[in-house]
């Protein structure tokens, strides 16, 4: 493949970030053009190393199975890589709360290293997941090759750029404060190019599809995408206070601001951490399972409830505020109602092992996809339940959100993606099964004690926490002191550490198991029980 344009294209941006270093209206914006400015060299310097200068320049190598595998490969590598990144510095912020001489001012406080986990466990290990997952998927439900030849690359690429310029910025101070959309003016505007890309590569091949049905994946992962354009766009609305400066005002103000941030905010949740989550639920659990989908029609109703409910339900995170009342009371009935469509999938999904609940026993990756199931099914109650403004008075603002959070976060996006993960790496890379299974069931149990640890102390930590909040003496008086119930919690973090450092020992068992595999060796183990039945012993 002939690269010169590319390469040239690269260098030619690292020169102009170059020169907005130079030209910078502030400091900050000059560090960030320079961290830019040395991607982009390496990047370039990557290129010429590939680049071929010939005129004719040499045919590249293609994919034996005619589809475009290549990026999808190192797309599971970047979600390995960014998901035990995430998981680290979820572990180190976890510690910094109980532990508070670890924040080390000003960059590796908390204040900066939160957006970096949150970022990267969203954004970088569950956006990789999903655009990997989806590249695949589309490919083979359709029957067609990527759309738009070596545009994939460049949202791959221009993707863990986005990732790079988000987490250095929030380190170096460089942060809008809006929950889930921190990075500036300058890096949403890049986003909003890659995304674009993105949607063209999938749409694209959707249109040139050999298969006359849309497979119900699809039709997921093309909601998470148009959606997730439509909400970076307006949340983001924003004039930057200078062109060569870091800082923006928002279009919007006061309680609008608040609901344009939360409308953004859940459906980050709806449609990122779910509808393409449930992509990948609908393709890779018929697939392990060797099963069809338990009911094609129940998937095509969930679809259309899911996506049509989960747009109005951003106001139940704004529950008395200026908000007016009812804002408010129209997004708890839509996320009381959500908890039918979301329960809808999680049927579909569990009911897929009809038949073949052996392999529960017997899959360790179908066991890490049930227990995902599970834990949606499980958010996506507790959620609804939190919606209520009678349930929310006491949950808002204490540890139990991060619970919910977490339950929904490590059980469902972390284990169903780990499955994919699992599913995908021998596939991809032609080898006859993975490294190690027992280190998959390793896996599991790692982490599956880590997000009951997690989400059961939290829980306890939340209520003790609203409770404590409210108790008040006979005259009138708060009967604690916001330090005592700050110190009151100090205990449930250190075990919220302990069970997110199980959590990322098990992304690091993945991490060994994935790239031994891809080096293709096999671990010298005992098989994994395969029957339930007590084989039967020869008569002494
Ligand atoms: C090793 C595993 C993890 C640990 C130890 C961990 C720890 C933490 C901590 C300490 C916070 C800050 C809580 C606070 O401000 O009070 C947090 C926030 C958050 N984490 Fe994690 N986390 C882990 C994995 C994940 C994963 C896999 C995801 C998503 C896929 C995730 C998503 C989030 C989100 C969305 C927040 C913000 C919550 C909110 O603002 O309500 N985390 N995490
Ligand atoms: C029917 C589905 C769901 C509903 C109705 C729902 C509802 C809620 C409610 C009421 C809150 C607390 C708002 C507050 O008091 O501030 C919340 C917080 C949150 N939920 Fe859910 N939830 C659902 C599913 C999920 C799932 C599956 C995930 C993750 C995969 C998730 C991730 C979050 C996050 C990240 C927050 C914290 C936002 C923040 O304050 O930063 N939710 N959700």
């Amino acid at each position: 493949m002939n690269y010169t344009t590319e390469t040239m294209v690269v260098a030619v941006a690292a020169f102009l970030a170059l020169l907005a270093a130079a030209f910078a209206h502030d400091h900050l914006f000059a560090v960030h053009m320079g961290i830019l400015c040395l991607c982009l060299v390496v990047g370039t310097l990557l290129l010429v190393k590939n680049a071929e200068f010939s005129p004719t320049g040499q045919q590249r190598k293609t994919d034996l199975t005619g589809y475009c595998d290549e990026v999808i490969r190192y797309g599971l590598i970047a979600t390995v890589f960014w998901g035990v990144v995430g998981f680290l510095v979820g572990v180190i912020i976890a510690l910094q709360l109980a532990f508070p001489d670890l924040n080390i001012a000003p960059y590796l406080n908390f204040g900066r290293l939160r957006p970096v986990h949150t970022s990267a466990v969203i954004f970088a290990f569950g956006g990789n997941a999903l655009i990997m997952t989806s590249f695949y998927v589309v490919q083979r439900t359709c029957r067609a090759r990527l759309f738009g030849g070596t545009l994939a690359w460049f949202v791959f690429w221009g993707y863990q750029l986005f990732i790079v310029m988000a987490a250095t910025g929030y380190v170096i101070g460089i942060n809008q404060a809006r929950e889930y959309a921190e990075p500036e003016w300058y890096v949403d505007l890049w986003l909003t190019i890659v995304w674009v890309a993105y949607l063209a590569v999938y749409l694209g091949t959707i249109l040139k599809r050999r298969e006359p049905h849309i497979y119900v994946a699809n039709w997921f992962y093309l909601s998470f995408i148009v959606t997730i354009a439509m909400l970076h766009v307006v949340n983001n609305l924003a004039v930057p206070a200078s062109f060569l400066g870091s800082k923006s005002y928002s279009l919007f103000s006061g309680v609008q601001d608040a609901l344009t941030q939360w409308w953004y905010g859940h459906n980050a949740v709806g449609f990122f951490l779910t509808a393409g989550f449930l992509g990948m639920m609908y393709y890779f659990v018929p697939k392990q399972a060797n099963r069809p989908v338990y009911s094609y029609r129940l998937s095509i109703i969930h679809f259309w409830a899911l996506i049509f409910m989960y747009i109005w339900a951003g106001p139940h995170h704004l529950h008395y505020t200026a908000l007016p009342d009812w804002a408010q009371t129209l997004g708890m009935v839509f996320s009381v109602m959500l908890w039918m469509p979301s329960w809808g999938g999680m049927i579909n999904g569990l009911m897929t092992l009809s038949g073949a609940w052996d392999k529960i026993r017997t899959d360790p990756i179908i066991r890490m996809m049930i227990v995902a199931i599970a834990f949606y099914g499980m958010s996506t109650f507790e959620g609804p339940m939190m919606s209520i403004k009678a349930v929310n008075s006491l949950s808002h603002y204490t540890e139990w959100t991060i619970g919910h959070v977490h339950s929904g976060a490590l059980g469902w996006v972390g284990m169903i993606t780990f499955g994919a993960i699992y599913y995908l790496t021998p596939k991809l890379w032609g080898r006859e099964r993975l490294y190690s299974l027992r280190m998959v069931n390793w896996h599991f149990w790692l982490a599956t004690l880590g997000i009951v640890i997690y989400a059961a102390v939290l829980w306890v930590a939340g209520i003790q926490q609203g409770l404590m909040w409210r108790e008040y003496n006979s005259q009138g008086f708060l009967v604690y002191s916001f330090a005592e119930t700050v110190a009151a919690m100090i205990p449930y973090y250190v075990l919220r550490a302990v069970g997110g450092a199980l959590y990322l020992a098990g992304g690091l068992v993945m991490a060994w198991n994935v790239f031994m595999t891809l080096r293709g060796h096999l671990r010298d183990e005992a098989p994994m029980p395969t029957s339930l039945v007590p084989q039967a012993q020869p008569a002494e």
